[in-house]
């Protein structure tokens, strides 16, 4: 039975297989992720994998919408896997968020499903950093939120020098949009122009800007002034006064995909242009009203950074560490008669926090210190009677027999 394309399966190291992901590297960027996200005062949640259809048809653009994995229930009810998170959020924070102070900081690092075509940096099924920042339409929110995104790369050890991030603004091209006489029914369709500007060929674009009444030449002029428009002003004063001005430029190529985006929107790209989006997101002040149904109306912004490019580009940076099993002590049961005793001393050692590894059956004394070695633990511990032991140092190959209860002061 093979697995379906665009799956992964993840194993952990040493990999048996190049077509199979690292479990362990997967854990360690989850843990960086959380890591930096905490210290910015995020508090994780997360939501059902699955969600009713019409959360994503409503406001997620026909992209996303196309991509779904959907089907209907044994309740008749049309179903989808999530494709993206911002929906779910939206949904649960218009839902309680009188109990919550403003902004509300949240993270999520949920698994997406999208049915496309896979490729380098594409799967079907990815994780996904989200943070979101709920309640605060000053351009500060944006600001903070970009310095937690440039935080979250460099806490892997990237570097300026590695990455960018490209920052642009809906509300820029909407006035470029509306000064240049376009009708606000194909706002949105301009944008998705705009988005395929380095997909698309330049005969297609300029053929389609025409249609709606705009110049390729105008749109590219645009482009090349890269004119910080006053919102993307005050988010680049104020990454600067943090020490952060060498990692984001304006880059009005940027426009985004997903229909819900409203204001400031970035991707995060590799300087070398090697990779598809590290990271993408921005402001989207109308999702939570509309999600609510116009109950609740709640400025919000976010982004969101999947786990495929970013590890695609660690490995090829060198920035992944060794990972081996961190395993402390093996108890070698030579003696079978002082297995329970052996069994006893595992479980004392367990529960004060050392990983400990024994032989689950009998074995050869060589086949067991071999398996210690193998394991890499600086310390094995031998049962000698009742009531003493013998503890090795691996390293300085030290040996010293110590008393029951006092083994653990010997293995720090
Ligand atoms: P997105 O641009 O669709 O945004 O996805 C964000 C990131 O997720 C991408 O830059 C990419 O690294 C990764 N990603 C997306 N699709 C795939 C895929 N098929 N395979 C591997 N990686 C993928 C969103 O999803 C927004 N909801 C983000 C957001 C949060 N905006 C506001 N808050």
């Amino acid at each position: 039975m093979e697995r379906l394309p665009g799956f992964r399966d993840f194993y952990p190291e040493p990999l048996p297989h190049t077509d199979v992901w690292s479990a362990d590297a997967r854990q360690y960027i989850f843990e960086q992720w959380r890591t930096v996200a905490k210290r910015y005062g995020f508090r994780e949640y997360d939501g059902p994998p699955l969600e009713p259809l019409e959360l994503f048809t409503t406001k997620s653009g026909e992209e996303i919408v196309g991509q779904m994995f959907n089907f209907v229930d044994k309740g008749d009810r049309h179903i989808a896997l999530r494709p993206e998170m911002t929906p779910t959020l939206a949904r649960m924070v218009a839902a309680h968020e009188r109990q919550y102070k403003k902004p509300i900081k949240w993270y999520a690092i949920p698994q997406l499903f999208r049915y496309e075509r896979p490729g380098k940096g594409r799967l079907r099924e990815h994780f996904q950093l989200n943070a979101d920042l709920i309640g605060e339409t000053d351009p500060a929110a944006d600001a903070e939120l970009i310095a937690l995104l440039i935080d979250t790369l460099r806490v892997f050890g990237l570097t300026a020098a590695d990455f960018v991030i490209r920052l642009s603004s809906r509300n820029a091209w909407q006035d470029f949009f509306q000064q240049g006489g376009g009708d606000p029914k194909n706002e949105y369709e301009f944008f998705q122009i705009i988005d395929k500007l380095e997909r698309n060929s330049p005969e297609e674009t300029e053929k389609k800007l025409a249609a709606m009444g705009f110049s390729f030449a105008k749109v590219n002029e645009f482009i090349e002034a890269g004119k910080p428009s006053p919102e993307l002003e005050s988010i680049l004063q104020n990454l600067a006064a943090r020490g952060l001005a060498e990692f984001v430029k304006v880059d009005y190529r940027v426009i985004r995909g997903l229909a819900y985006y409203t204001g400031v929107v970035f991707e995060a790209f590799d300087r070398k242009g090697e990779f598809r989006a590290i990271a993408g997101g921005g402001r989207y002040n109308n999702l939570v009203k509309l999600i609510s149904g116009g109950k609740v109306d709640l400025a919000a912004l976010g982004f969101g950074m999947g786990d495929v490019v970013l590890l695609e580009l660690l490995k090829a940076r060198g920035l992944l560490p060794k990972f081996d099993a961190p395993m402390n002590v093996f108890v070698l049961i030579e003696d079978e008669k002082l297995r329970g005793i052996s069994l006893k001393l595992v479980q004392s050692l367990r529960s004060v926090g050392f990983a400990v590894e024994y032989p689950l059956t009998p074995a050869k004394a060589d086949k067991q210190f071999k398996r210690a070695q193998d394991l890499k633990v600086l310390h094995t511990v031998r049962a000698e009677s009742d009531a003493y032991v013998r503890i090795r140092n691996l390293k300085t190959r030290e040996e010293i027999v110590a008393g029951f209860g006092d083994v653990a002061n010997h293995l720090g």
